[in-house]
């Protein structure tokens, strides 16, 4: 779900995080839309802290690195540090990155659909 605002939006990856929370918000919920608008500022923050994982970012996440700002400032990392989603939004794109392996054997996104739907249930409506 989380690079849903690559298609929303083609061209943006800037703002695709962005995008992407607005249009899951109503359906998954603000805990998804606020792992999902992160997923960017997390490689920024990883892209600045951690030369392991930025050195096996892929050729496309180096390219767009730097149209969503390059890696972080020391004063971004300590803010984001202080989100309360910090953890979680750094698992999700440790996750992204891992999963940008060409060939790898994956589940069919309909592997998912049962999860969506749960999360999706678990939603208030107004
Ligand atoms: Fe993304």
């Amino acid at each position: 779900m989380h690079d849903i605002g690559h298609l929303l939006v083609p061209g943006d990856d800037a703002g695709h995080g962005r995008t992407g929370a607005a249009a899951v918000r109503e359906l998954l919920g603000t805990r998804v839309a606020r792992l999902v608008e992160p997923h960017v500022v997390a490689k920024r923050y990883l892209a600045a802290t951690d030369s392991q994982h930025a050195a096996k970012l892929s050729a496309s996440s180096r390219r767009t690195l730097v149209s969503q700002g390059g890696p972080m400032t020391s004063t971004e990392a300590v803010a984001f540090e202080a989100d309360p989603e910090f953890a979680a939004a750094l698992a999700l794109r440790r996750a992204d990155d891992a999963g940008k392996v060409v060939g790898l054997a994956v589940a069919p996104l309909e592997f998912w659909r049962p999860v969506i739907e749960r999360v999706a249930a678990a939603q208030p409506r107004m």
